[in-house]
């Protein structure tokens, strides 16, 4: 969450902070700000809402006759405070000298804002933040070195923290700071970088140095000097990164979530074809062993959030039907304040599209503790999650723009089929025959996706005769029960519907109670004979509260045509891989609904796309 750029360079400054928050709105768009500093003095510019309404200001504002050689911005996602201009960053130091842009949270924060006020310090914003620039001011007094007080002040903060800071008496240099928050180097010719994640510098540079927790740089123009938090030089790698201006863009698409449901045959087809060249070939894996992966290992824990949450879900189905593995599946949340049963015959499973997510990140770090093996599942090789874990499973889905996670959470999909059914192969824990079918039915997987493209007209009409109802119910049973879990997600956060999943099963214990002909119910009915049936069962119940129902279903497997006011179809498949169908018209259907209702589908209120805050 909040996204942070800076510069050093002879280049246009204010250009090149705006343009980099424009890559990292994703991360968050209460506010946005950026501060300047030329031989005059820090000019500060702030703003509430989107960064548009940044640049609305520095319109106003008479820039040309000046010369900035160094600059700091910030895009928020408020945590402490409301979404103000006085809580936006950067905050600066009485004097105005100094400033800083910060993402993470100070835990001592209010210690320290009471200690610094009785010191003489004054506040103007409800931040965490502003604590840390009137403590490294209050060092900078003592020492006279931006570094010496930066050193000093972060030894004596709590928490998670990525940090540009800047003194206008030291003008040939910004300091960034890592711990427990992301942020990058890069490095240019007369000029460098400093960003919380890569997209901000494509077309930019293509030199990247990752900080790692606990390190610092002195970022110059012509160099950058990365130490310990107690001031020790480090050797670091600089490594390239290949990524082109098209990747982050909507190609005629009118959203980037739909752009990314479009990807999916794609991506997922690559995936399937990388790792397996025939349904008749085992399963190979570049850079992991699947003997290594789950040698000792006498049960599986999959650790995740979200999106990806509903991914693991659907795995600790897949495993135990076909690798006859305990799979234990936990939100990253719930798992750090728990009693756990995790040892060293676990395989730890992180799945985080970001590989940011603090709360996995701080799952996972713990289950290493109780001696697990542990394997990220990642879009994002350059991540934290990258560091925590022994094998990682890349998903190469391309960046994923839309906060609404889309393509990664099909990938994420796949990628737990092709590891089960690789685990299954190696352990021999299930017919070869049964394995091979399998397979072949992946491979004809990417194809049926594309099927399901040539109806989005029947799924957009269908969206918008049901985008006047103001709460939506998604059920279904087994494994696709997580699929009615992300439906019901993806309706909810794009188009702020309120939007709830139910084990179909269950809607008599309780939701029933809720069912009249205002609240529409969206039925996944899998496509397995005996779960078909009893689904079909539950949606007479739901019929007979006279609520609208929707059924999505196979199109070779449905009858009862009558019971439901609307059908969806998806090619027929195998009720194990169903959930890799069905999530595509799933995440249409929330698409249209929202894009019915003109909501900002790419960037949802109060969202970011990397939640790297406990
Ligand atoms: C929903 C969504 C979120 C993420 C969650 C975890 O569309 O995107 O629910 O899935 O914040 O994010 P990652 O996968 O990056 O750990």
């Amino acid at each position: 969450m909040c996204g942070i750029i800076g510069y050093i360079g002879n280049n246009a400054v204010e250009d090149i902070l705006l343009s980099g928050l424009k890559s990292l709105e994703y991360r968050g768009y209460d506010s946005a700000g950026i501060a300047l500093n030329d031989n005059q003095g820090i000019d500060v510019f702030r703003a509430k809402g989107k960064l548009v309404n940044l640049k609305n200001v520095l319109n106003t504002q008479n820039l040309k006759n000046k010369h900035f050689s160094q600059g700091i911005g910030h895009i928020r996602w408020a945590t402490h405070g409301e979404a103000t201009i006085e809580n936006a960053h950067p905050h600066t130091s009485n004097d105005g000298n100094l400033v800083l842009v910060h993402n993470g949270i100070i835990e001592n924060y209010q210690s320290l804002r009471e200690e610094l006020t009785q010191q003489g310090f004054h506040f103007f914003s409800q931040t965490d933040t502003e604590a840390v620039v009137h403590l490294i001011d209050r060092e900078y007094k003592k020492t006279l070195s931006l570094e010496s007080a930066v050193i000093n002040a972060i030894a004596l903060l709590k928490g998670a923290f990525a940090l540009c800071i800047m003194h206008h008496n030291e003008p040939d240099k910004i300091i960034a700071v890592r711990k427990n928050a992301p942020l990058i180097l890069g490095l240019g010719c007369n000029e460098n970088f400093i960003a919380s994640d890569i997209p901000a510098l494509i077309g930019k540079t293509q030199n990247i140095i990752y900080l790692d927790d606990n390190e610092l740089a002195i970022v110059e123009k012509d160099a950058v000097v990365i130490k310990d938090f107690k001031g020790n030089i480090l050797h670091k790698n600089i490594e390239k990164i290949n990524l082109a201006q098209d990747d982050i863009s909507k190609q005629g698409y009118k959203h980037f979530m739909l752009k990314e449901i479009h990807e999916q045959p794609r991506i997922i087809r690559s995936m399937i074809t990388a790792n397996m060249s025939t349904p008749f070939e085992p399963i190979h894996f570049n850079g992991i062993n699947v003997e290594d992966l789950v040698q000792n290992v006498d049960k599986i824990e999959i650790i995740a959030c979200g999106t990806s949450l509903h991914a693991a879900m659907i795995a600790k189905n897949i495993f135990e039907e076909l690798c006859k593995i305990p799979v234990i599946i936990d939100a990253a949340s719930e798992y750090i304040y728990k009693s756990h049963l995790t040892d060293a015959k676990t395989l730890s499973i992180g799945i985080s599209q970001s590989g940011e997510t603090a709360d996995t990140i701080t799952a996972l770090k713990q289950a290493r503790t109780h001696q697990a093996k542990i394997l990220a599942i990642t879009n994002r090789i350059d991540s934290t999650i990258v560091r925590c874990a022994d094998f990682v499973f890349p998903l190469n889905a391309g960046i994923e723009v839309s906060v609404a996670a889309t393509k990664s959470y099909s990938a994420q999909l796949a990628a737990l089929y092709l590891l089960a059914l690789a685990v299954a192969e190696r352990q021999k824990c299930a017919d070869i025959i049964k394995l091979t079918k399998i397979k072949q039915e992946l491979f004809s997987i990417p194809n049926k996706m594309e099927e399901i493209f040539y109806s989005c007209n029947h799924i957009k009409q269908c969206a918008q005769k049901y985008s006047k109802y103001h709460s939506f119910i998604y059920i279904a049973r087994g494994i696709n029960s997580a699929s009615a879990f992300e439906g019901a997600l993806k309706l909810k956060e794009i188009s702020y519907i309120n939007a709830n999943a139910y084990l179909a099963g269950e809607l008599k214990h309780g939701p029933i109670a809720l069912l009249d002909s205002q609240l529409p119910v969206f039925a996944i009915l899998s496509p397995d004979g005996k779960i078909y049936d009893k689904i079909i069962s539950n949606c007479e119940e739901v019929k007979a509260r006279c609520a609208p129902l929707i059924a999505l279903t196979t199109s070779d497997s449905f009858y009862k045509k009558d019971l439901f006011d609307d059908v969806l179809t998806i090619p027929s498949v195998s009720e194990l891989l169903s959930p890799l169908l069905f999530t595509l018209p799933l995440q249409l259907f929330a698409y249209y609904f929202a894009d019915c209702l003109n909501m900002e589908i790419d960037q949802p209120r109060n969202l970011a796309k990397s939640v790297t805050v406990e």
